[in-house]
């Protein structure tokens, strides 16, 4: 069934109570029904197959039915069979199966047949009996069909019926353009991710809060997503410990707005009502747009923050299986870049997909291991001879130049590999091998001070292996930390933009490794020109 809402609301009015009573928040206006529903026949006998017809103005759902015309309070008589098995399908009303005919979607539709089958044990006469949806909130109930009747009994006169507008709280396909983001800044509070996009646009999250009674807030989501779009309230970065969350969940061809706590990295507790009113979504190029409004003070309910304080907010989209089952968000959450007071000054903010502790996790590592340790070694390997003879604190200046910029290196490393840590609160299983290579890369980037601070001296036979294992510890290293940086740079923590990255990453490799051989060969050809002394190619 596509749309259980609606339908679960119609059967509800139509199936369990009689014509034209009893309609919750009803406002009954005095209007005549416009649709009609048409039989091809005036009698019938049992096991007859009758056509019916509802037509009339177009209607959005409807929900068609049988019942004896002396006691229209019964239960459903006969069984349906469909015309139209996609706009239409069978229901079950009280203990007959399929004796009534739904609408499986909300398309706008002016006609649609199906057939009644009169069942062995049927009464006299029977009358049809229709619940049309014209549009949001305007129903009209039981709408009295024609009566047909077994051979040689007199028909009846019909009953009165009304047209109804119920308040509902199912959320209904109201919307019908996107959302407008000019308000935001002056008259509401809005979060946009990117900066200030148009909320009609195919890459733009749009969040916004805006007062509508003193103690009511109406809220306003959209966001391109063929799953879910999500927001959370938060008091810290990090998302869990019993957040409170609003989920807009698309399930073919319908949204279900969804309020959940999150508690830790779990699957969302859903909330079996959402205490929510005027929830209307929409489905459009690629967009789920959803609003609601809810009381800013929840001092009953668990788990629904008082919005006059201040959060962090989220943002997150994700898939949705069969079933409604919703995946975790595939790219890293939207949060904004402090705590925000919804209900306060009215605001138009952006947010980061990346948390700032992850982006310094990135950019030290970055510095580290593209410019400080290959500086260093290019120092190391080619500018021993440039100052021979010049010592700077007692050691030549090569070396000094050398060993700050390693154990600038190593500090970098160290302090930026405790952000992660610190940003997920342990370790993350979800970052494939990069933890695993990034945590090798540092063991040996803290072995390779302490191998050289127990360096045998220059002249010891032993100082050849150290030369050695310095070299390929070192370069193990580089080249370890470039491949983790190629896998840093692709996780949503970082949010790069794809695949520009990767190119950027590249171009640098590229020219350490050009700037590495051309030294190189610049190097050979100094030696054939027997310019320089062995000392060149010898390690300190
Ligand atoms: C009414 O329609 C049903 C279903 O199409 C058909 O079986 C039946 O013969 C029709 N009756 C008349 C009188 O046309
Ligand atoms: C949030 O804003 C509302 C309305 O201006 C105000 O009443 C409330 O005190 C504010 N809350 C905080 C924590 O500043």
């Amino acid at each position: 069934m596509e749309s259980p809402g609606v339908a679960l609301m119609l059967w509800a009015l139509a199936c369990l109570s009689g014509p034209s009573t009893g309609f919750p928040n009803g406002k009954v206006t005095e209007h005549f029904p416009k649709h009609t529903v048409e039989v091809n026949v005036t009698e019938f006998k049992p096991g007859d197959r009758v056509k019916v017809s509802l037509s009339g103005p177009v209607f959005e759902g409807f929900f068609l039915q049988a019942r004896n015309a002396e006691n229209l309070e019964g239960p459903a008589i006969g069984s349906f069979a469909l015309a139209d098995r996609k706009r239409s399908q069978v229901l079950t009303c009280g203990r007959v199966k399929n004796s009534a005919v739904s609408h499986t979607s909300k398309s706008k539709k002016s006609h649609l047949d199906a057939y009644w089958i009169a069942p062995r044990d049927a009464p006299k006469r029977i009358q049809f009996l229709v619940t049309v949806v014209e549009k949001f909130r305007v129903f009209w109930v039981k709408i009295p069909g024609p009566t047909i009747s077994q051979p040689n009994i007199p028909t009846l006169a019909t009953p009165v019926v009304t047209e109804v507008t119920v308040g509902t709280s199912l959320p209904v396909s109201h919307l019908t353009q996107p959302f407008s983001a000019s308000d935001c800044g002056s008259n509401k509070f809005c979060v946009r991710n990117p900066s200030d996009c148009d909320p009609g646009a195919r890459d733009c999250f749009f969040l916004s809060f805006k007062r509508d009674h003193v103690d009511l807030i109406v809220v306003e989501m959209s966001g391109p997503s063929d799953g879910y779009i999500a927001f959370a309230l938060s008091h810290d970065q990090w998302m869990g410990g019993g957040d409170d969350a609003y989920l807009c969940i698309s399930d073919s061809h319908h949204v279900d707005i969804k309020t959940a706590s999150l508690t830790g990295r779990a699957y969302p507790e859903f909330d079996s009502e959402p205490a929510l009113d005027e929830m209307s979504w929409r489905l459009a190029d690629g967009l789920i747009q959803c609003s609601f409004r809810r009381r800013i003070h929840f001092p009953a309910l668990q788990g629904r923050f008082n919005l006059d304080a201040n959060y962090y907010i989220f943002m997150a989209d994700g898939e949705v299986s069969e079933g409604g089952m919703i995946h975790k968000h595939y790219r890293q959450p939207l949060i904004t870049d402090g705590k925000f007071n919804v209900t306060g000054p009215a605001k138009d903010i952006g947010g980061s997909r990346s948390p700032l502790l992850i982006k310094i996790h990135g950019a030290l590592m970055f510095v580290a291991w593209m410019t400080t340790v290959s500086i260093g070694v290019i120092v190391a390997r080619f500018f021993k001879p440039v100052w021979p003879n010049s010592l700077l604190f007692g050691e030549e200046i090569w070396f000094q130049v050398h060993r700050a910029l390693m154990v600038m290196t190593v500090l970098l490393t160290g302090a930026s590999f405790i952000l992660p840590f610190l940003y997920r609160g342990g370790w993350s299983d979800q970052a494939g091998f990069h933890p695993y290579l990034g945590c090798t890369v540092m063991a040996l980037a803290i072995f390779q001070p302490i191998m050289a601070g127990f360096r045998p001296p220059p002249q010891a036979p032993r100082r050849e292996i150290f030369n050695w294992l310095h070299w390929s510890t070192g370069t193990t290293a580089r080249i370890l930390a470039v491949v983790v940086i190629f896998l840093g740079m692709d996780l949503p923590a970082l949010n790069l933009p794809d695949p520009w990255d990767t190119y950027t990453m590249m171009g640098f490799v590229a020219w350490h490794v050009g700037t590495d051989v051309l030294l190189e060969i610049h190097g050979y050809c100094l030696i054939h020109k027997g310019t320089v002394t062995n000392l060149y190619f010898s390690l300190h």
